[in-house]
């Protein structure tokens, strides 16, 4: 491989934390093109782009499917899904000009023949539209074709590199389903494709506030000196939507929401908060404190698993007034399934920092809204003067979805002649404070793999240690006997009565979101 052509060009104009890379021209070579995920927000990410002007001066997207269909088939296709998804309204003339790069090629993923011709077709792409030989695949495909597809591009010599041009590879979740099955993914990976031709996407590492989490910690020196266990009471992080499985029972029913949610996005998010300050702004600088707050995550015993972590299921109930389904009578879902829809955990990061400071993480399909925050409960105030009677903390919180921002709870003295004080809020919105809509998290990470900065990914000593966080907590849930219990919850509430008891057993309550 050509380590040379893997450095990123300096850009000092881009924005954001890896204000080095710049994205170079390329073909997006996307696998399981005629998929969900590809209509719903891969075209449409790269729409924004070109609409914002953000793509290399030539790019070329090539869907790799099974099903007959011509380029301008798959355009039309790709068109009706972008007016419907994209984040801003579709201009005719450039979709005219963006659907110009988008071509289909049909074959079976385990048919050698086809990559034969996708090469063929590459390097032809590369003569008509000046995408320089330099690739990047996109698995966008259910998780057991990874593999052939892999064997494949690598029989193809697809993998490789040649006169300074690159070849990548974004790998979507689930990145495996145990820490056994990813550090077989990872093999497989590795045996055509080296770490840094890797990108493991966590679309969660992609949304604005969660890039701002390390810009509120170390570019304001305010917060720094209180970050630990001598300040901080507690932390909540909860990610909260009013959906259901909708049509994804398939892999929902074998994933879960611990799989589904806690052992990337979740843990994710509490090493950004929880991490020490990297070195340097670079993918492995940045990675390499990530991964030590999961190595430092303490492992429970299976006999702490009910003390620790409250699984749920929803049953029938309300959203938005409507009535919804039990998760049991959705399609496809067995009528006495076991997976569960909700988690609670509460979590201690064994370092230095944050050693007996709480972290409690809930995550649940048909609550009441959608919500993704963190916040940070600072101690009490000594109880004299004004505090003899004060039960509320100063809360920082961030809010990652919707109404992006952070605020801060303070005490304030109730305007009048008495002497009452109230929490307050100091409030920061983005949309306000900046006047513009933040990219999906899609649009930075692909623009990110382009430029080959790997920062907002996952590696693989990550993806590793969170599984092997994550495989207790499965195994003591698929015991035989003695087995925690999965506690139903009506859609349309905050999970179960058990989730509010693992807080209240410690003298603390969930934030109200
Ligand atoms: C996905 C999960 O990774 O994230 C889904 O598989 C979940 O179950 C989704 O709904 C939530 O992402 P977002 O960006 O909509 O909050």
């Amino acid at each position: 491989m050509n380590r040379a052509a893997e450095q990123p060009e300096p850009n000092p104009l881009r924005e954001g934390l890896s204000a080095r890379a710049v994205p170079q021209p390329c073909t997006i070579v996307i696998f399981g093109a005629t998929g969900d995920l590809t209509q719903r927000k891969l075209i449409p990410a790269l729409y924004n782009l070109a609409a914002d002007g953000d793509l290399p001066p030539a790019v070329a997207i090539v869907g790799f499917a099974r099903r007959e269909k011509s380029d301008d088939e798959f355009r039309t296709e790709l068109e009706e899904a972008t007016r419907k998804f994209s984040r801003q309204a579709v201009r005719d003339e450039i979709w005219k000009t963006f659907a110009q790069s988008i071509f289909y090629h049909q074959s079976e993923f385990e048919d050698e023949a086809g990559y034969k011709t996708l090469a063929k077709r590459l390097d032809e792409i590369d003569e008509e539209c000046g995408t320089r030989g330099n690739r990047l695949f996109y698995f966008a495909a259910a998780p057991d074709q990874f593999e052939p597809i892999l064997k494949h591009l690598k029989a193809a010599g697809l993998n490789e590199t040649c006169k300074g041009s690159w070849a990548r590879v974004i790998v979507e979740k689930p990145f495996g389903t145990d820490l056994a099955s990813a550090r077989e993914l990872n093999r497989i990976v590795r045996h055509s494709f080296s770490e840094e031709q890797t990108y493991r996407i966590d679309h969660f590492l992609g949304k604005e506030t969660a890039q701002n989490i390390l810009v509120l910690r170390f570019a304001n020196a305010i917060f720094a000196p209180l970050w630990n266990t001598h300040y901080i009471d507690h932390v909540q992080i909860t990610a909260a939507e009013t959906l259901g499985v909708e049509t994804r029972a398939g892999y929902y029913e074998r994933a879960g929401a611990l799989r589904d949610m806690v052992q990337n996005h979740l843990l994710q998010l509490l090493c950004l908060i929880a991490m020490e300050p990297p070195i340097d702004l670079s993918a492995d600088s940045i990675r390499d404190e990530k991964v030590k707050v999961v190595r430092s995550l303490r492992r429970f015993a299976q006999s702490e698993i009910a003390a620790n972590v409250v699984r749920g299921q929803y049953a029938q109930g309300a959203i938005d007034g409507k009535p919804v389904a039990g998760y049991r009578k959705e399609p496809k879902v067995k009528s006495d399934s076991q997976t569960e829809t909700f988690v609670a955990l509460r979590l201690y990061i064994d370092d230095w920092r944050w050693a007996d400071v709480p972290i409690y993480m809930r995550v649940g399909k048909r609550l009441p809204k959608s919500a993704t925050e963190i916040s940070i409960h600072f101690k009490k105030a000594p109880a004299v003067l004004f505090n003899k009677n004060l039960s509320d903390q100063n809360v920082l919180v961030i809010r990652i979805q919707p109404d992006e921002g952070i605020s801060l709870r303070i005490h304030a003295k109730v305007p009048g002649t008495s002497f009452r004080v109230e929490p307050v809020k100091m409030d920061f919105h983005y949309g306000t404070s900046f006047g513009k809509a933040s990219p999906e998290a899609y649009e930075r990470l692909l623009l990110d793999a382009m430029s080959g900065d790997a920062t907002l990914f996952a590696r693989r000593d990550e993806v590793e240690e969170a599984w092997a966080f994550i495989d207790v907590i499965e195994s003591a849930w698929s015991a035989k006997k003695d087995a925690p219990g999965l506690f139903p919850y009506p859609a349309g509430s905050w999970g179960p009565d058990e989730a509010d008891d693992l807080l209240a057993r410690d003298g603390r309550a969930w934030r109200r979101l």
